[in-house]
Parts: structure tokens; C-alpha cells; sequence
């Protein structure tokens, strides 16, 4: 019984132009070309807009010339869906209202295949039902009431096979909401018929409601109808033109049934019994009966009111046994007149147990969508819903079905997005990944990013981001916050901030943390010739451990060129800052380094100098004096030192990010230090030494270069550190020559080592070393090689053209090989054994940086192509190591 006849076109109605508003109502004719919607439905009124407004994807197909002249209007246009899963409408509707939604498909052979299609109907997360069209060449309707759980109501149809799902219309109307009322679920039509052996389909204008009633009629019933006025201004709303017919039994003393099986055979059924004596009563005239839905309704001695609706339901779901539904409108014994029925409608319950993602995820994931202006084909319907269709590039937290599923991770890696990174993506609130890497996004990174509670990895890679990285968000880093930001040319991170542009950043609650160092450095950024202090080398010999090497009367000197900057911390102040050496970040020959604060904001690393050792007590003012005056962005700069008896601390800028060769290792977080940024770091150790040994004077020789001498800050700028080593040299005809050969083996310079004979030069011997590391990550002496030396290795393998095998493999070719071998060669030089062959730090700065400007490019080409697959310069973050003790 259950109809599923689309509205014919041919027909005795009568096109009612009334003012009835539609109020509520959305009438889409799915296919209709933009420039004829909307238009008014010649039969009814009901006027139909195209669907275009309400879905992105899916094609506009037309019904065969045949089915053209047989249906209605908004029937001959559709829209199919070739492309992707599931597509979805998305409507508007009022959370709490309960609407009948009706859904019609007809097939009407628009391809020409006339293969019948068959698909899944969503409601939201959840199936509404199987569409076969299989047999239905009158197509199908799928009616539904279904309350709305939030404003946005999705509609949606998921491919199953091979053919492409398709919409002819989409229907939705209020209805009141003290109407078909569940306990739960919604409730899908089995039908809803009204008795007469002669009409039509009756809907809107009539029914306010716009439910279709289907006429129905069966050789047992005699048809009785009335022209009288009927009030039917019941809560149900049935239309006159229903009510003024009914059947009765044609033999009288019969019961009138209506049997009907129900899909599935157990589903739970709600009825609604329309019914209103239509018939004029003499005096002596009753009509009583007994309602009668086998084994679960009974409605005894009912009377239908006279020329008035009166509907008997269940108010409960009722389930009926496995020959059917019966139900039986039985006359009781006294009344002179056989039972009478108007209209009937059927219902079965439909269960839509899952709840949708949370409502603010929706929207906001919504808003970004329509923000970058995504077209991708997954990104309809709900996001996490169902699991194995929701949509690509995110991911949810799935509990129970009843509990709102929620986006935990977003990637957007690779999408083309331009503007501003978006200040919605701040309400989802449970994020914990978000990649936006390889797209062109601009502008700063937003503080809002700090607020995140939940995010633990941020991967902004790739973009053309700029100014400072809020510090907000570089202490979130420190909190375990994976932060990503290479690739960002004009990001702060990686190259020095414009001045002009003040820092803004601490956001009361993360106040305590560090703020950044920007004190000393900048105060005196030429170097200071303070000839007499310079220490020479039998000067640090001499000096026993507990004499001070910088007395009170040079304190007040040196204090003086710092603005007043306080630099000398008494041993108690050291106990305070670092929480009584609470937090070690590293040991080594000469003390302990800890983590400290200075004026409970800014971080610093404070070596502790060992008691027992002499050396360092030399190295602690080598250090002192050469820091004090020496000051440059690649030189890890000191904030103060404490020298108070035996107590002897250096206290240094933090540096988070640890050292090169930590880095190299990719031990923080197992991330490789991409070619890109490795030049990029060998460039600022390069313009760190070129200052050391050209920008000061007299000028320094470091004498210990080496990979976990060259820290990285929180924008991963290399800084040389350790300067114990460190001596001054004459820049004209002097030369140093020194007692013992000090240094680390394998960056030592040969020559110096047989000679004594300190030159700059050494230095450049040990950086081309550390240039080697950078290229191949490799260990300078390893027993199994070919080649037991790096250096011989590297040379060997450049002589067999072998660039593959000498580059560090984890960078999987992702580098521009002109650079590569000009880094080579520029190690090679600096390693070359004779030390008049080797460049000066100024030709090694310049020729790198020419390396760098080479893989930038290539980086830079690379992404505007939007290439190939992701090209790691994924550089991580966990550790926070500094002046590393040895
Ligand atoms: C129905 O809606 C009216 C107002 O529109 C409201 O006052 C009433 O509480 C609602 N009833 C139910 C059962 O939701
Ligand atoms: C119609 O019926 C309702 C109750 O269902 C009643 O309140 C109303 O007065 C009736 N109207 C007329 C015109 O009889
Ligand atoms: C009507 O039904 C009664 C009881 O079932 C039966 O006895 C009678 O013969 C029926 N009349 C006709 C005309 O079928
Ligand atoms: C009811 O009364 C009318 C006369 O008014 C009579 O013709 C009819 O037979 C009576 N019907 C019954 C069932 O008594
Ligand atoms: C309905 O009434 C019949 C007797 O007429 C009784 O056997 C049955 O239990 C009743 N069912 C309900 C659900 O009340
Ligand atoms: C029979 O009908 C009369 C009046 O129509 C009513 O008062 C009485 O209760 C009914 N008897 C039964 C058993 O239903
Ligand atoms: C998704 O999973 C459900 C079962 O959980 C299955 O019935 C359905 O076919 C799947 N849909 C798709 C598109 O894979
Ligand atoms: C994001 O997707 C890209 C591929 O499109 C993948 O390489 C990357 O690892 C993903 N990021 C995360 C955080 O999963
Ligand atoms: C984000 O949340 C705030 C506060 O709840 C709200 O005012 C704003 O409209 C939301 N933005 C989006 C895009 O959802």
C-alpha cells in the first residue's frame, strides 16, 4: 500500500492563488537552471527554487523526452552525482522544530544508459534509507519527520555501487511540534491515505502542512461523502477536502479493516486515525466503535464528532505481530451505524542514534572551509560522520554515538590556501594537530595560535608568513608544542626581525615565561678594542683559580658600556635563578650547565664552573672578557657571570633549540634538518666566525668550532658559543704561538697541530669539518668505512662523482645539487691540509650564502609549481639545551 507515485501532472486541480505564505517552506527543484527559478507550481502554488544555492558539486541532468510530457515540473530537472562519495544539500532549518522532509527521485533514463540507479539517503550522520529505483519508473519519494537537532540540516546521498546517486526534488515544511510527537526516532511514511474511490493526491494548498494524501479505496468499503463544512482546526490540521470523505464497511454489520505489512516486520509503528461524522444523524441514529489494533490499541466506544476532526494515535510505538498490522474498526452492539474512517496514516520508527559533530566544530570547520574557499569533494555533510565517509584532511575523537564526535586534527597541507591563517581554526577547540604547510598563506602568525590548549603540533612550513612568531607561542614549544615554521622566508624565526617593529606578545597567563634577550647584544654591537684586557695566554696560565680575573675597578668599566645592565650576579642570585640548580640541561669538562631565569622572565643557561679545575677558571675568563666586548647575532651572547670566591658561573642566553649536532641527529622529535635550513645555519656560523676573526679587535681566533659548539636559538639562528678556547691574534705580521694545542680531535687543524702555529686558519680547518657533517651527517672518524676519515671519505667519493652516497640520505635527494657541490667544494678548501690554501671566513660566508640562495630558489619554485610530495625541511623541537659544558 505504501505509495510512492510521484505527482502526475495530469489531473483534476485547481491552481490556488492564495496568500498562504509557504511560511517555513524549502521547495528545491534539483537541476533547475538558475534563470528560471523559482516559479510557482501551476497545480498548487508551491513555489519551486533551483538547489543551486544549497550544493557545490554534482551535474544537472533532464528526464527523457517521454517521461517529459508525464510528469510534473519539478520532476524533468535533477541532479546527479558522479564525483565522490557522498554529496550532501545543506539546509537551513530551526533546531527543535519537527519538519517533514520529503525526498523524490526520478530516474527517467536521463543518461540514456536506463541502468536504474541505486544509492544510500543520509540524514546528517545517519542512513535514512536504500534508494533502489529498480521497478520504479515513476520514481520514489522518501518522507521522513524528523526533528531538527541544530540550525543546519544536511541531506545527503552515498554512492554504493557503480551508479551515480541522484535528486529530482527536495521538500522540506514545518509542522507543528505537538504533532506526531515519538517517544525517540523519527518517523519515516509507510503512508498516508485518505478514502475515496475517486480523487486525487491532495496537498498543499489544502493541507497547510503540504502532506500528500493519497486517495485509497477497496471493494469492501462503501465510499460516503459530504459537501458540508467540516471543522478541522484540530491539532492535526487535516484538510476539508480529506475529511469530507470516508468509507464505512459495505456490509454494515462488518468490521472495517485495514491490514498492511510494515518494512521491517518488527519495526515499531505510530498510526494516526483521522476521522469526523460526515453524515447527518437522525435522532434515533447512532455510530460507535471499538478501535482495535490486535494486540496493543484498543480505543473502546468511540463516537467521531460531528462535521469535525477528531484523530485517535498511539502515543507510544506500538509493534505488530509477524501477519501484519490488522487493525479494526469495530461497531459496538448499540450503535445503529457501522464504524467510519477519513484518513489514516502509518508510520515506522526510524532510530538516528548518532549525534552529530559538536556544533561549534561544524561551523567553524564550515567557515574555514568557505574562508579558503576549499573545494574538496569530501568536505560535504558532517566532518566525522559516518567514520567511513567523513572528511579528508581532518580527524575526530569518536566516544559513543550519543556523545558529539569532535575534530582533533586539521591538515590542510598542500590545499592552495592564500590570505591570513584563519581566527576561526582558534574555535576548534580540541585541535591537536594543525598542518598548514605548502600553501601560500601570508601575514603574521597569530597569537591565538599560544591559546590553543590542546594543540600539540602546529606545522606552518611552507608559506609566506612574516614577521615575529609570537613568544606566546614559542613558550607554548617549550611546553611540548611541536612548532614547524621553516620555509617562511620572511618569518622571524629564521632571519632577524625589523627593529621598527616592536614585540607584542605575553598574554597574562603564559606572563611568567621567558621574554626574549634582546639587552646587551644590541647594546654594543661594535666591538670594543680594549687592548688591555685582552688575555694572552700566559696570562690565563698564570692566574691561579682563586684569584678574580676581572676585578671590582674593570666591573664598573665594562658595567658602565652596558647601560646600566646588571652583569655580575652574586652566587646567591645564581642559587635564585636557577632554583638552586634545580633543572641540568647538560654536563661536560669544565661544570654543569642549568636552566635559569633573570628577573623571573628571561631564560638562561648558567654554567657552573667545577671547583676543583684550573682550566676552568682560564676558560671563565677567556670567556668573560671575550663576551663582554664582543657582540654579534651569531655569537651566543652572555647576560652575566658570577664570580664570588670560588664561585665561578657564566650565565648565557638560552638557546632552545639545542645544538647543531643535536640537530644533525635528529634526536628532538626525530625531524631532519632539511638542506635548506642546514645552509642556512652553516651561513649564520660562518658570519659568527668572519666576525671573530675580521670585526673585532684585536681579532679572535674561537679554537674550538665544532657542530655542538654552534647552538640554535628559538628561530633556529645559529650562534657560536664556548669561547673558552678562544685567544686573540695579531691581524698584521704576528702570529700566535701557542704552548699547548688545544682543541677537539677531528676538528683540529693538522697544521696547527704540528706546528703551533695559531692562525685563523685552524678555525676555518674546523668549521670545513663541521661544513662535511652538515652535507653528509656522518661521523668524522668511523671505523668501517672505505675511508676511515671523513674528510678522505668525502674526497674519495668526490672523485667517484658519488653525490648521492655523500649527502645525508634522510634528505631523500631533496636538495638542489648545484649547491650541494659548491658545498663541498667549499668544505674541501676549508679542509684543505695546507692552511695558505684555505679561503677566509668572508669567501666561505659569501660562497655559501650564494649555496643558499640556489636552494632557495629551487624550495621557492618548487612550492609556486605546488610539485611534487612534500619536501621535508621539517625541522623539530623538543629539547632545550645550551652552552653545552663538554
Ligand atoms: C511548541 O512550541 C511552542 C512555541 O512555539 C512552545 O511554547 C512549546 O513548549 C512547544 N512544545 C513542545 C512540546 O515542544
Ligand atoms: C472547531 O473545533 C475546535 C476544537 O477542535 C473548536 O475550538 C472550534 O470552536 C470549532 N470551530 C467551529 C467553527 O465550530
Ligand atoms: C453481512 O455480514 C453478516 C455477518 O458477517 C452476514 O451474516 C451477512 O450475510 C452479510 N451480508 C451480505 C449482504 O453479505
Ligand atoms: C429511526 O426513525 C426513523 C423515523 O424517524 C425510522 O424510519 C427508522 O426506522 C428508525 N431507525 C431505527 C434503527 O430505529
Ligand atoms: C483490547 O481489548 C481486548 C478485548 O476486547 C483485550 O483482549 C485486549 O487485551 C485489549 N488490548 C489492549 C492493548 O488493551
Ligand atoms: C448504548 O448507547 C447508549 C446511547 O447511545 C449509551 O448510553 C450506552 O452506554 C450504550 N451501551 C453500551 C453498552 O455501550
Ligand atoms: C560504512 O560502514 C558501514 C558499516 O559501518 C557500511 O554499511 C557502509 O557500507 C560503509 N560505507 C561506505 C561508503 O563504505
Ligand atoms: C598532512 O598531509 C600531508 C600529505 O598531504 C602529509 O605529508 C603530512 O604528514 C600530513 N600532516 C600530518 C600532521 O599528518
Ligand atoms: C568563534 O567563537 C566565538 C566565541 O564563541 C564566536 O563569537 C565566533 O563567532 C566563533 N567564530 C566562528 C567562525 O565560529
Amino acid at each position: 500500500m505504501k505509495s510512492h507515485l510521484l505527482l502526475p501532472m495530469i489531473g483534476i486541480f485547481v491552481f490556488i492563488v492564495n496568500a498562504q505564505k509557504q511560511e517555513g517552506f524549502i521547495s528545491l527543484d534539483c537541476g533547475l537552471p538558475i534563470d528560471e527559478s523559482p516559479y510557482d507550481d501551476p497545480y498548487n502554488g508551491l513555489t519551486f527554487t533551483s538547489d543551486s544555492n544549497y550544493i557545490q558539486t554534482g551535474k544537472i541532468g533532464k528526464v527523457e523526452k517521454d517521461a517529459m510530457t508525464t510528469f510534473a515540473r519539478q520532476y524533468l530537472t535533477l541532479r546527479y552525482f558522479p564525483e565522490g562519495k557522498r554529496n550532501c544539500y545543506n539546509l537551513n532549518v530551526k533546531r527543535g522544530t519537527n519538519y517533514l522532509i520529503s525526498v523524490s527521485i526520478l530516474y527517467g533514463n536521463y543518461d540514456g544508459l536506463n541502468i536504474d540507479p541505486n544509492f544510500d539517503l543520509y540524514l546528517g550522520p545517519n542512513k535514512w534509507a536504500r534508494v533502489d529505483m529498480e521497478g520504479r519508473p515513476n520514481g520514489i519519494s522518501e518522507d521522513i519527520i524528523h526533528k531538527a537537532r541544530s540550525n543546519s540540516l544536511d541531506i545527503c546521498v552515498v554512492k554504493t555501487g557503480t551508479t551515480s546517486p541522484l535528486v529530482s526534488t527536495i521538500e522540506i515544511r514545518p509542522l507543528r511540534n505537538d504533532t506526531y510527537v515519538t517517544q525517540s526516532g523519527s518517523l519515516a511514511l509507510s503512508f498516508r491515505a485518505y478514502y475515496t474511490n475517486s480523487g486525487d493526491q491532495i496537498r498543499y494548498a489544502d493541507d497547510v502542512h503540504d502532506r500528500v494524501w493519497y486517495p485509497f479505496f477497496d471493494t469492501s468499503f462503501k465510499q460516503i461523502t459530504t459537501s458540508l463544512n467540516i471543522n478541522n482546526s484540530g491539532t492535526y490540521e487535516v484538510p476539508k477536502t480529506v475529511l469530507k470523505n470516508a468509507a464505512t464497511p459495505r456490509n454494515a454489520s462488518e468490521p472495517l479493516l485495514i491490514a498492511w505489512l510494515p518494512k521491517p516486520a518488527n519495526a515499531q509503528v505510530y498510526l494516526y486515525m483521522h476521522f469526523a461524522e460526515i453524515e447527518a444523524l437522525k435522532a434515533n441514529e447512532t455510530r460507535e466503535f471499538n478501535v482495535i489494533l490486535k494486540g496493543n490499541f484498543n480505543h473502546s466506544g468511540f463516537s467521531p464528532p460531528k462535521l469535525e476532526l477528531h484523530t485517535l494515535y498511539t502515543g507510544v510505538p506500538v509493534q505488530c505481530d509477524s501477519e501484519g498490522c490488522n487493525l479494526q474498526l469495530v461497531k459496538t452492539s448499540n450503535s445503529t451505524l457501522p464504524p467510519l474512517i477519513n484518513a489514516f496514516e502509518a508510520y515506522t520508527v526510524i532510530e538516528f542514534p548518532q549525534v552529530e559533530t559538536s556544533q561549534s566544530d561544524v561551523i567553524t570547520i564550515k567557515d574555514i572551509k568557505a574562508n579558503y574557499e576549499l573545494s574538496k569533494i569530501s568536505w560535504q555533510g558532517d566532518p566525522c560522520l559516518p567514520q567511513n565517509i567523513s572528511w579528508d584532511n581532518l580527524r575526530c575523537t569518536y566516544v559513543d554515538v550519543s556523545t558529539p564526535p569532535r575534530i582533533i586534527s586539521l591538515n590542510l597541507s598542500q590545499s592552495g590556501l592564500t590570505g591570513s591563517i584563519a581566527i576561526s581554526l582558534q574555535n576548534l577547540t580540541l585541535l591537536q594537530e594543525l598542518d598548514l604547510s605548502n600553501n601560500s598563506l601570508s601575514g603574521p602568525v597569530p597569537i591565538f595560535l599560544a591559546k590553543m590548549k590542546s594543540l600539540s603540533l602546529l606545522n606552518l612550513i611552507g608559506n609566506n608568513l612574516n614577521g615575529s612568531v609570537p613568544q606566546a607561542l614559542l613558550d607554548r614549544e617549550k611546553e611540548g608544542l611541536v612548532l614547524k615554521l621553516e620555509g617562511n622566508p620572511d618569518l622571524c624565526r629564521f632571519s632577524s626581525c625589523n627593529p621598527k617593529k616592536p614585540k607584542k606578545f605575553l598574554i597574562p597567563a603564559i606572563a611568567s615565561v621567558a621574554s626574549l634577550l634582546i639587552v646587551g647584544v644590541v647594546v654594543a654591537l661594535i666591538c670594543v678594542f680594549k687592548k688591555k684586557k685582552v688575555p694572552s695566554a700566559s696570562d690565563a696560565h698564570d692566574s691561579p683559580p682563586s684569584k678574580p680575573a676581572v676585578d671590582d675597578g674593570d666591573n664598573n668599566k665594562l658595567e658602565s658600556s652596558f647601560l646600566s645592565k646588571k652583569i655580575r650576579f652574586s652566587y646567591l642570585e645564581v642559587q635564585e635563578m636557577t632554583n638552586n640548580f634545580e633543572r641540568a640541561l647538560g654536563e661536560g669538562g669544565f661544570g654543569v650547565v642549568y636552566h635559569g631565569s633573570v628577573n623571573g622572565s628571561q631564560q638562561v643557561a648558567v654554567k657552573l664552573l667545577s671547583q676543583s679545575s684550573s682550566q676552568g677558571y682560564k676558560h671563565f675568563k677567556a670567556e668573560v672578557d671575550l663576551l663582554l666586548r664582543v657582540h654579534h647575532i651569531n655569537l651566543v651572547s652572555l647576560v652575566g657571570y658570577c664570580n664570588e670566591g670560588r664561585h665561578l658561573a657564566l650565565i648565557y642566553e638560552y638557546m632552545p633549540n639545542g645544538d647543531l649536532k643535536q640537530q644533525l641527529s635528529g634526536k628532538p622529535g626525530g625531524f631532519v634538518l632539511s638542506w635548506e635550513s642546514r645552509l642556512k645555519i652553516a651561513v649564520d656560523a660562518a658570519l659568527g666566525l668572519e666576525y671573530l676573526h675580521t670585526g673585532c679587535k684585536p681579532p679572535m681566533v674561537h679554537r674550538d668550532i665544532k657542530t655542538t659548539n654552534i647552538l640554535l636559538d628559538r628561530n633556529f639562528q645559529a650562534k657560536l658559543a664556548d669561547f673558552g678556547l678562544s685567544r686573540s691574534f695579531s691581524d698584521g705580521n704576528e702570529t700566535y704561538v701557542s704552548t699547548v694545542v688545544a682543541g677537539t680531535p677531528g676538528y683540529l687543524d693538522p697544521e696547527y697541530y704540528k706546528t703551533n702555529w695559531l692562525t685563523e686558519k685552524s678555525d676555518i680547518y674546523s668549521f670545513g669539518i663541521v661544513l662535511l657533517e652538515i652535507i653528509t651527517n656522518r661521523p668524522i672518524i668511523q671505523q668501517s668505512r672505505e675511508k676511515l676519515n671523513l674528510v678522505e671519505w668525502v674526497s674519495f667519493m668526490v672523485s667517484k662523482g658519488d653525490l648521492r652516497n655523500i649527502m645525508d640520505p634522510n634528505l631523500h635527494q631533496n636538495y638542489d645539487k648545484g649547491s650541494v657541490w659548491k658545498a663541498i667544494e667549499i668544505a674541501m678548501s676549508c679542509v684543505s691540509p695546507s692552511s695558505a690554501r684555505r679561503p677566509n671566513m668572508s669567501r666561505v660566508a659569501n660562497d655559501l650564502k650564494d649555496c643558499l640562495a640556489a636552494e632557495n630558489s629551487r624550495v621557492r619554485e618548487g612550492r609556486e609549481r605546488e610539485s611534487k610530495s612534500s619536501m621535508e625541511f621539517s625541522v623539530d623541537i623538543y629539547t632545550d639545551m645550551i652552552p653545552k659544558a663538554r
